[in-house]
């Protein structure tokens, strides 16, 4: 439990708890250690790699109690010795500190979570309500409820391990009544379910991780307004995994769309794409104003393959005098791009500065006020 202990005391020392002093008792109460499985995933740069408790208890303490993630399942589970890619994790402590300090939870309320994991944040959840509250928490796979379930069970009074799919909502639970607070932990990638907000009371909070295909993953708050809409802001930087049902197309088929599409034409670009990648405020609107356009992009920011799934392309590489952009199919992305930065360049809007709002029917995105809004 050494991790844990300096884990903690460098939390302190950053002034991590500063706006919620209860999710650092509730953090010492129920320590991350405690749910993590024998078996997890080492992240070794291009690959991860499994690590046993039971023939290697020092590689399995160096990651449980480290500061990053512990990947507790790869590839949607698998047997092998290595795995590509992470499919659950327990969350880094600062992010889960984050999520809970703009949850507000308060003793008592009736809380909605998607994603159970390894049961860690359900368990920190139901420390929080107390016994006079109750927590559900869904998550989609069979074999990580079953085992959440066993380790949840010591909180069985007040914690409700349900096996299904989050977005379909809040489906039958010993719960009465809508929820007050709904912590999301698995990253939406492009619309919030509807659902989550029609389960919610007025005045209810929503965290959840917003990743948008083109990069810039944030935290979410949404407040329950009336008539079923909700509305907030992005909070901090985040990165999720996505929930099962919003995986995005992926780098992997940015050849396929211009095999498939290889007419193109070429326009000089003098942008500084490295510093364009590395500033959050144009990242965010970028990401909102291009909700679906993925882009990859090279080690230093410099290079971008730009996709929408479908059957458009653009490859942008800004080497200094000879910029250019290809680009392919029906739509023009890196004009589309161009367009979005020349209106950053005159709104200057700072990435926490933009928010979301979800209606039964629509989602808004909007920058500095709900009035400046946009369909995505
Ligand atoms: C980052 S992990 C959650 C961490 C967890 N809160 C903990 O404390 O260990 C995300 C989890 O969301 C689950 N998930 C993904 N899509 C889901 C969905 N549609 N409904 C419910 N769970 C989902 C994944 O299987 C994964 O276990």
């Amino acid at each position: 439990m050494n991790g844990h202990h300096e884990a903690m005391r460098e939390l302190d020392a950053a002034g991590a708890f500063s706006g919620a002093p209860w999710v650092r008792e509730a953090m010492q109460a129920v320590p991350r250690e405690a749910f993590a499985p024998n078996v997890i995933w080492r992240d070794d740069g291009d690959v991860y790699t499994r690590v046993d408790r039971r023939t290697d208890p020092a590689g399995w303490s160096a990651v449980v109690g480290g500061r990053g993630p512990v990947v507790t399942q790869v590839d949607d589970g698998t047997d092998a010795e290595r795995g590509e890619v992470a499919t659950s994790s327990i969350s880094d402590r600062l992010a889960v500190v984050n999520f809970l300090t703009a949850l507000d939870v308060h003793q008592g309320q009736r809380v909605w979570e998607v994603g159970t994991g390894s049961g860690w944040t359900a368990a920190l959840l139901a420390h929080r309500v107390g016994p006079s509250g109750r927590v559900a928490t869904v998550e989609i796979d069979r074999a990580l409820t079953d085992a959440a379930r066993t380790r949840l069970a010591p909180w069985a009074a007040a914690v409700e391990v349900i096996a299904g799919d989050g977005e379909d909502g809040a489906p039958p639970t010993r719960v009465d009544g809508p929820w007050d607070r709904v912590h999301v932990t698995a990253a939406v990638t492009r619309h919030v379910p509807h659902a989550w907000i029609e389960h919610a009371a007025p005045g209810a909070v929503l965290v959840l991780p917003f990743s948008p295909p083109f990069g810039s993953g944030s935290l979410l708050r949404l407040v329950v307004g009336e008539h079923g809409v909700a509305s907030g802001r992005f909070v901090k930087s985040v990165a999720f995994m996505p929930l099962r049902g919003q995986r995005s197309h992926g780098h992997d088929v940015f050849e396929e769309i211009r095999t498939a599409h290889p007419d193109h034409d070429s326009t000089a670009v003098d942008w500084h794409l490295a510093g364009l990648s590395a500033d959050g405020n144009y990242s965010q609107a970028l990401a909102l104003r291009l909700p679906d356009v993925h882009r990859a992009t090279s080690a230093g920011g410099a290079k971008w393959w730009l996709h929408d799934g479908k059957d458009s392309w653009a490859l942008v590489d800004d080497t200094p005098g000879a910029g250019h952009a290809l680009q392919g199919g029906p739509r023009r992305l890196w004009d589309e791009v161009a367009t979005v930065i020349a209106w950053q360049d005159d709104a200057e809007v700072h990435a926490y500065d933009f928010g979301v709002t979800v209606e039964p029917d629509a989602q808004w995105a909007w920058a500095g006020s709900p009035e400046e809004r946009w369909r995505t």
